[in-house]
């Protein structure tokens, strides 16, 4: 679904109108009752009130008409001027003016209060432009009024609105968070057994949540979400895991990297992350934040400012974390280095640790090539027993010797290439064979 271009003619000559009363143009009488009508008759938009479309086409109008603004406030201004009671902001990289709050609340309330107060309460964020993740007011520096901020539609849902598909959200210093997905199965996967039994009881959620959201005393005592943090060294699958539980109950996995995100740029974080999580629950995500000890490592002494805005982008994030009604993993090396009052707020701490001796042998086993055999001499039980790799080292020193076995016209995996495969992981990590 898409909407004809000929609304934003028809909202046009709205606007148009609009500020020509606004500068005191006492000829015009309200006219905008044809177009308004037109608008409101398309199915897509259909459950909006006319202010709330009217909203809506205001924050689309610089994506199709970038001069616009600019010149239909000219032209009802001919003077000029500051007209602080316009709003708007110039974009960086956008000419033409960008409508705030309080262009939408100018336009359509003009100067009447009563009318402003009723449009202002439309853009506040527990409202169905927001709730519905149709439109947003961006957040504004703390003292300035709410309304001079942008009025924001997430790129997806305007491509919605005027290409006819939803785009996939695209990653971006904007939407901090990339789709995971594996073309792995569970079978694959080499997990302690305490690991599994614990990946089983996140399943039982997943498959049985909406039957407590239903049960009319359980709803109004447990709270939406699951959340669970994953622990253990690199390469030990949690990232598998999580995109595994993805694939099993069909919900997209996004990760987020913590470490990536906290920004240089102090309060853009909280902005950034707030969209992911609208869109994540709008979609029923499974959201993974990987290296969650950047965020929620344990709290420091508040030193200077730059701290100062950490910690209260963390507070921001415990919140949000603790209201998310899908499920949430955080993922990090190690448990230990997590704020305590964190940890104890997740439903469950899965341990990913080390693989022992015989998980180490089925990793091998599972790793080993289709297409090239193994040469009589190798015991990959040898190799499971002496080198303490993870299920991430194993499949990269396969690679690494599948690799030097082509480049050699070898017929099989042969027991100098699998060492220096091996050799060139213990490498990494500073280890010696
Ligand atoms: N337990 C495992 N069973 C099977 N394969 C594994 C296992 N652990 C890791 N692998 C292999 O290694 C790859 C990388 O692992 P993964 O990204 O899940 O590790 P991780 O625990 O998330 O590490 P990091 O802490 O570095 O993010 C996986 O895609 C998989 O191919
Ligand atoms: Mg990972």
């Amino acid at each position: 679904m898409q909407l004809p271009y000929q609304i934003f003619d028809d909202f046009k000559s709205i606007i148009r109108t609009r500020l020509r009363l606004l500068a005191g143009d006492a000829t015009l009488a309200k006219e905008e009752g044809k177009a308004g009508n037109t608008l409101a008759a398309h199915p897509l938009l259909a459950t909006l009130s006319e202010a709330e479309l009217h909203i809506l086409l205001l924050a689309l109008l610089p994506q199709v008409a970038p001069d616009f603004l600019n010149n239909a406030i000219l032209e009802a201004f001919p003077g000029g001027g500051d007209l602080p009671l316009l709003g708007g902001v110039k974009g960086e990289s956008h000419r033409g003016l960008l409508p705030t709050g309080e262009t939408a609340l100018a336009i359509f309330a003009g100067e009447n209060l009563e009318d402003r107060l009723l449009l202002q309460q439309l853009l506040q964020p527990d409202e169905r432009l927001a709730r519905e993740g149709l439109l947003f007011l961006e957040t504004v520096r703390e003292g300035e009024p709410p309304m001079s901020g942008r009025l924001i539609i997430p790129q997806h849902m305007a491509d919605f609105l005027l290409l006819g598909r939803e785009s996939a959200p695209r990653f971006s210093p904007g939407f901090p968070a990339k789709q995971v997905t594996t073309a792995m199965n569970w079978e694959d996967a080499v997990l302690a057994p305490a690991t599994r039994a614990q990946i089983a009881d996140m399943g039982a959620w997943l498959e049985h949540q909406h039957k407590i959201a239903a049960d009319e005393n359980l709803a109004r005592k447990v709270k939406p979400g699951y959340r669970v943090l994953f622990y253990g060294p690199p390469g030990t699958g949690k990232t598998l895991t999580a995109a595994l539980l993805g694939k099993q109950y069909q919900k997209e996995v996004y990760r987020i990297d913590l470490s990536q995100i906290v920004s240089k740029y102090i309060g853009e974080t909280e902005k950034n992350l707030e969209a992911v999580f609208r869109r994540a629950e709008r979609k029923d995500w499974i959201l993974f934040f990987d290296e969650a000890d950047a965020l929620f490592g344990k709290r420091t002494n508040v030193q200077s400012a730059h701290d100062k805005y950490a910690n209260q982008e963390v507070s921001y994030l415990l919140q949000r974390v603790e209201d998310y009604t899908g499920l949430l993993i955080l993922a990090s090396n190690f448990k230990n280095n997590l704020d305590d009052a964190f940890v104890r707020r997740f439903h469950a701490i899965v341990h990913f640790p080390p693989p022992n001796v015989q998980e180490r042998l089925l990793l091998w086993q599972k790793s080993l090539p289709a297409s090239l055999p193994l040469d009589a001499a190798v015991d990959i039980s040898e190799l499971a027993d002496r080198y303490e790799l993870t299920g991430a080292g194993i499949l990269n020193a396969v690679h690494y010797a599948v690799l030097q076995a082509y480049e050699q016209k070898a017929t099989g995996l042969s027991q100098p290439a699998l060492m220096a495969g091996i050799r060139k992981e213990f490498l990494k990590e500073e280890r010696v064979v």
